[in-house]
């Protein structure tokens, strides 16, 4: 029935189509520059690519004939690609009434990917270079890895547009492409609110869509932990805002693992302590009973680095999450330990002194620290942290990533660098602070490099990590509050570092929010847009 609705439907519409007012809506091509809505060329590109050589011919595609085609190695990942990119390149299901292919204009007819290594998993370092020939009739697409082979399907949808008459158009162009940056993060945050996983995985679709490769899952915090561990079920049980409908299972985990490894997006997970760990609760002996007057409050503060039991947990919590998350790298947190609690217990101020730490609780979190950091590396993992880790002078393994939050990222990259310690940017880049007005070219403008330190010290710097932290943020507004916004960042950490003309990014910015709306995303107005061609919800 429902195949025999969409038969008429589409006879009738090749009928209309048929129409004769073909030469009225003609018009000149010769030097067609098919301009947006908001007079910007269309099939502009974000992040812009490292190096893009424009033709001038233009060329018609056909929505019904167009192949993607691949020639080389291949993978689940590359061919469930290939067909999501036949989708994305060309979003109306059906072709507008007055689609027509200009008698004139070379036809593009299919797209051949090659990939030429086989596929691997993954990595921190993973190639994302690819090669994109825009020619008629044939396109090409070359890249060394499968993830390459994504961020060029990425960049061939954005040329191919939709003019104002619902032609299919591309430009002739040769593009080769890769990341400045390895590491381009975005950390959303689970625990002061749920986010159900669909809108996890439409999160994880725009990361795609603005060629960001981490998702920084700040899993669970002091308000919930909706987590659910198989070792310690206890934890999401009474540690979730609902033990029920407010919880990851791990099919949750592994759906959101797997949405990523398909778009090429790490998931990284943050297991944050020895503070932010309220809802850690669950676990005996586990959280510092907090004292007042030398009587426990019945309040408990940051994990207790003292006791033997602390480690144990630790090591059989960790070994677990080293299973379920695939990824190289575990976010361990250590942000903002607070002393007090810690300072009040009788029991951490005899051990302290046994152990001769006097009253320096630096030395006690340093300590909690070291023991973690252990654990964690005797797992095969690596860790990336916040920065207070350093700047309470814990001992790290030398791949340790450092992730700086704090005001002053200058000073602080260059204290970091000099210990040749590997850093990811979030300072300049929480957009859970809002303000009226576009605030994107503030984002755009940070470079990352520019601090005090040498060129081998600058080459350490990975990449970045937005941060849109959950206090106001739900699955109400993680997409529309995330995008367009922080693709600002993304092209600061894909493009070139000459890559800083805002009224050029400002176009391009324009269409790929538009391009944004049609696909299923809520990008907010950010970019002062008059209009789209479909406005939210997209085509209908
Ligand atoms: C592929 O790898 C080679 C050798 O490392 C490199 O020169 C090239 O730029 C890479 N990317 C592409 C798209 O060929
Ligand atoms: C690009 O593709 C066209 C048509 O397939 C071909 O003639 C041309 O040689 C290709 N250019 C490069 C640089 O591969
Ligand atoms: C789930 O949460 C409810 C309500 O807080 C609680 O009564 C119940 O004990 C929890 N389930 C488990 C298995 O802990
Ligand atoms: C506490 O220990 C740290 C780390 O060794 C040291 O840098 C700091 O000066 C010490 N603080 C005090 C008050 O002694």
């Amino acid at each position: 029935m429902k195949n025999f609705v969409a038969l008429v439907l589409f006879v009738s519409l090749l009928y209309v189509c048929d129409s004769s007012n073909y030469e009225q809506v003609e018009h000149n091509y010769e030097h067609d520059l098919d301009l947006g809505p908001d007079g910007y060329v269309m099939g502009s590109i974000w992040p812009k690519p490292q190096q893009h050589t424009k033709g001038n011919g233009l060329f018609s595609l056909s929505p019904l004939t167009f192949q993607f085609q691949s020639t080389g190695e291949e993978s689940d990942v590359l061919s469930a690609a290939l067909k999501r990119y036949k989708t994305l390149t060309f979003p109306d299901k059906i072709p507008p009434c007055n689609v027509r292919y200009r008698r004139d204009l070379l036809a593009l007819t299919s797209l051949v990917v090659n990939v030429k290594e086989k596929y691997a998993p993954m990595s921190f370092k993973m190639d994302e270079s690819y090669t994109l020939n825009v020619s008629s009739p044939t396109s090409s697409l070359i890249a060394n890895t499968t993830w390459g082979a994504l961020r060029g399907l990425e960049t061939f949808s954005q040329l191919v547009y939709q003019n104002e008459f619902g032609d299919f158009r591309a430009r002739e162009a040769k593009i080769f492409d890769y990341p400045r940056f390895h590491f381009r993060g975005f950390l959303i945050d689970t625990s002061r609110h749920y986010v159900a996983v669909p809108v996890i995985l439409s999160h994880i679709d725009a990361m795609a869509y603005g060629k960001y490769n981490v998702l920084h899952w700040h899993i669970v915090d002091d308000p919930s932990f909706p987590f659910v561990s198989e070792t310690f079920p206890s934890l999401s049980d009474t540690g979730a805002y609902n033990n029920v409908t407010h919880i990851y299972d791990p099919d949750d985990v592994a759906t959101v693992i797997e949405y990523g490894r398909m778009r090429g997006i790490r998931v990284v997970p943050e297991f944050d302590t020895p503070g932010h760990t309220q809802s850690w609760v669950s676990i005996k002996n586990l959280l510092t009973p907090c004292y007042s007057g030398g009587v426990p409050t019945g309040t408990y503060g940051p994990i207790n680095p003292t006791l033997k039991s602390t480690y144990t947990f630790l090591k059989s919590f960790f070994s677990e999450i080293a299973k379920r998350f695939p990824d190289d790298y575990i976010h361990l947190g250590g942000d903002e330990v607070s002393f007090s609690c810690w300072q009040s217990n009788p029991e951490i101020a005899a051990w302290m002194e046994k152990a001769g730490f006097g009253k320096n609780f630096s030395l006690l979190e340093q300590y909690y620290e070291q023991n973690l950091i252990k654990i964690v590396g005797d797992l095969n993992k690596k860790y990336i942290i916040w920065q207070e880790v350093i700047d309470n002078q814990v001992t790290v393994n030398p791949d340790t990533v450092v992730n700086i939050w704090k005001g002053g990222w200058q000073a602080e990259t260059a204290k970091v660098t000099a210990k040749n310690l590997n850093v990811v940017l979030s300072s300049p880049w929480y957009l859970n602070y809002i303000s009226y007005g576009d605030d994107w070219p503030n984002y755009y403008k940070v470079e990352p490099t520019a601090f005090t330190g040498s060129s081998s010290q600058k080459e350490l710097i990975l990449g970045g990590t937005t941060c849109m932290w959950g206090e106001w943020v739900d699955g109400t507004n993680l997409l529309s509050r995330s995008w367009p916004r922080s693709l600002a960042i993304s092209e600061r950490l894909w493009s070139s570092i000459s890559t800083t003309d805002i009224s050029d990014a400002q176009d391009r910015l324009r269409e790929h929010r538009c391009r944004y709306l049609m696909r299923g995303i809520p990008a907010q107005n950010g970019v002062q847009t008059k209009y789209c061609r479909y406005e939210w919800p997209g085509p209908v």
